[in-house]
């Protein structure tokens, strides 16, 4: 193991690690890809074996595409490659989908031309008393063609690195290990169901890791936290990514999501000097008072020099001066009108007054997304006499347990029966249902009439929410892009079609507001790719000269799963105790989602709870920084295109 530091300029940060930061995962995919590539061509040049370290989950899966690429376009051959990856679940057959071994061959090795005798992955179907013996073995294989040229890997929420949890030790070898309950939650996804996720694994150790004469890791979205950790972190085995410290040629490859937590981006004041923007003031003071648990106009010089922003206040003056910019940036980003306040002209408020009334578009990537997200803000663009209509972009089928269709079927059954009405075909629907259910296998794909049951039983309850808001029936459109109709979690990538779909949509309501979920840190992306299809529709509309288009603002709300950071909100809308009450009863009716969703993620409140924890911590945020004290507040940034 080497442990001297390579000649990277790390001055102007805090990381001890190299991070390179790429605007999108394909980017950073890309940039990893054409290293590898490189060092295949470079040994093929000296005739030796390029040997790799690979890792699976879902960080490089664009990685994997893009060499498989690489392979059918440009001609890369890996027949001088030998592959050993990071881990397997134990106990588990190398054939069923989950295991890693299928997941490689799945997503590279069956689509280029590596010779199967070189392909390494722990055995996770060897009896208990024989993973030993394999383990030593790995470990030799590994030695024996001279050690791993280029090692990839991602990282666990909780820092680990293959399957080497917190705690595990510095000189660990390869071993069969027990999984970390948050990493069982994270990979559940790919189970269908937490308790199929195996207790165990083999991987290899840290210090098999450690040997790898070049490291590459990789890290998207939501993983920020972590990564920051890792990379500017104390050298700690209870966050094992932090050991890569230690290696001399160990490179972070991040996309800017993932980069969120580093200082040099979240706080680049810190880390040498920078441009005072107003956004970069509002959140060096907005960090500031929140650290010091001080209402904005509260703080004073002594507070800014403490807290390494003597710059600041050198370059513009005053505290008190900085102190009220932050304050109006605040105080203007809050609204009661989300569509605009009628007849009122008030210069800094975040929407126009005019037109009024708007047609707005909410786009909920799933059924249920924009009364969780947004429902406060959705009844009072209703209420204030806006012309509502909602895009539920996805079916949501995936989501809706086994037992909700029998449930269905069998009132289907029962309803016509009360009403005399020929209910023969949905007796059998119904029993065709129940006899497949009965033998589904994990993971077994759901028939088609099973998808379009489960897709039904949305539908009617984003109907019920909708006209529990007020809406007509016919403000609900049901798009169904078609990326995400696999059967699977894995979805298809954007297509055309999601894009013709969109843009169709748009063109006939001709909206003056769109609000759409910006999220990035969606478990399973699909929320992503919801943002993307909209995006794209945009572009091309602007770009075809549709009239309507440059009146038309585009509102990004986030998904379940977090906030937008509070410096970087630009309209809040406050919500009364009632409106929570009423918000609160408006997710109830998504009954398929309560109580156990198929897909929950690491985090076990129920959807309604994580919305109103969210939205009263915001209120709360707001008034830390001594504004008004709302009861709760729902956030948006907007988007320019
Ligand atoms: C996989 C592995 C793990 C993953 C990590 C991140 O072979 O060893 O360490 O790299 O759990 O998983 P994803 O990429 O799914 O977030």
């Amino acid at each position: 193991m080497a442990n001297k530091k390579i000649n990277v300029d790390l001055s102007d940060s805090f990381e001890k690690i190299p991070v390179k930061i790429f605007a999108t995962p394909q980017l950073g995919s890309q940039f990893v890809a054409i290293e590898i590539a490189n060092l295949i061509k470079e040994k093929q040049r000296k005739g030796e074996d390029c040997i790799l370290g690979l890792a699976t989950g879902s960080t490089p899966i664009s990685l994997y595409a893009e060499l498989v690429r690489m392979h059918q376009q440009e001609g890369l051959s890996f027949k001088n490659v030998i592959t050993f990856n990071l881990d397997e679940y134990y106990p588990l057959q190398r054939k069923a989908l989950q295991s890693y071994s299928s997941f490689m061959h799945r997503h590279l090795f069956n689509h280029i031309d590596i010779d199967p005798e070189n392909i390494h992955i722990p055995n996770g179907e060897l009896p208990k008393e024989d993973v030993k013996k394999h383990c030593l073995k790995y470990e030799q294989l590994i030695e024996a063609v001279g050690g791993i040229d280029l090692q990839i890997l991602g990282i666990g929420n909780n820092g680990h690195i293959g399957f080497n949890e917190p705690g595990s030790s510095i000189f660990s070898k390869t071993r069969m290990v027990t999984l970390d309950n948050i990493t069982r939650i994270a990979n559940a996804y790919e189970f269908q169901n937490i308790s199929q996720v195996p207790r165990m694994a083999v991987t290899m150790g840290i210090s098999t890791i450690l040997k790898a004469k070049k490291i590459l890791l990789m890290a998207w979205g939501m993983k920020a936290p972590i990564v920051a950790k890792a990379a500017e972190g104390f050298v700690t085995e209870q966050v094992p990514a932090s050991i890569l410290q230690q290696h001399n040629d160990c490179t972070f490859v991040i996309d800017e999501t993932a980069s969120t937590e580093l200082t040099r981006i979240k706080s680049p004041w810190l880390t040498g000097e920078c441009e005072w923007t107003p956004q970069m003031i509002k959140r060096a003071v907005i960090q500031m008072a929140l650290k010091t648990k001080k209402p904005i106009l509260s703080l004073t010089s002594h507070d800014y020099n403490e807290n390494g922003l003597g710059d600041l206040l050198a370059e513009k003056g005053e505290a008190y001066e900085i102190n009220l910019q932050v304050y109006y940036m605040l105080r203007d980003s809050i609204t009661g009108w989300p569509g605009g306040k009628p007849n009122a002209i008030i210069p800094a408020h975040p929407e126009r007054s005019e037109p009024h009334p708007k047609r707005c578009v909410i786009f909920s990537p799933h059924p249920d997304d924009d009364i969780i997200s947004m429902g406060g803000t959705f009844m009072r663009l209703h209420d204030q006499g806006h012309e509502v209509h909602v895009g539920y972009q996805t079916s949501g089928n995936i989501a809706v347990t086994d037992e909700f269709v029998t449930r269905f079927l069998d009132f289907a059954v029962g309803f016509e029966d009360l009403f005399g009405i020929d209910n023969q075909k949905t007796k059998q629907v119904l029993t065709e249902a129940a006899n497949f259910l009965a033998g589904k296998k994990p993971n077994q794909l759901d028939t088609d009439e099973i998808r379009a049951i489960k897709g039904l039983i949305r539908r009617c309850e984003a109907k019920a929410t909708c006209r529990y808001i007020g809406l007509k029936d016919e403000n609900c459109h049901f798009l169904n892009l078609p990326f995400y109709e696999t059967g699977a979690v894995e979805k298809k990538p954007m297509s055309e079609a999601d894009v013709e779909i969109t843009m169709a949509f748009l063109r006939k309501i001709k909206p003056h507001q769109i609000y759409c979920a910006g999220d990035l840190a969606d478990p399973h992306g699909t929320h992503k790719v919801c943002l993307d299809v909209v995006f794209e529709s945009m572009r091309r509309i602007k770009a075809a000269g549709d009239k309507w288009v440059k009146d038309c603002w585009v509102w990004l709300y986030k998904g379940a799963w977090q906030e937008w950071d509070i410096a970087d909100i630009e309209m809040a809308i406050p919500m009364s105790p009632d409106q929570i009450v009423k918000k609160r009863f408006g997710i109830f009716i998504h009954q398929s989602q309560k109580d156990m969703v198929p897909f929950q993620g690491s985090d076990s409140r129920e959807f309604w709870q994580r919305a109103e924890d969210r939205n009263l911590n915001t209120a709360k945020l707001y008034a830390d920084l001594g504004l008004t004290k709302y009861a709760a507040m729902e956030a948006f940034v907007r988007w320019h295109y």
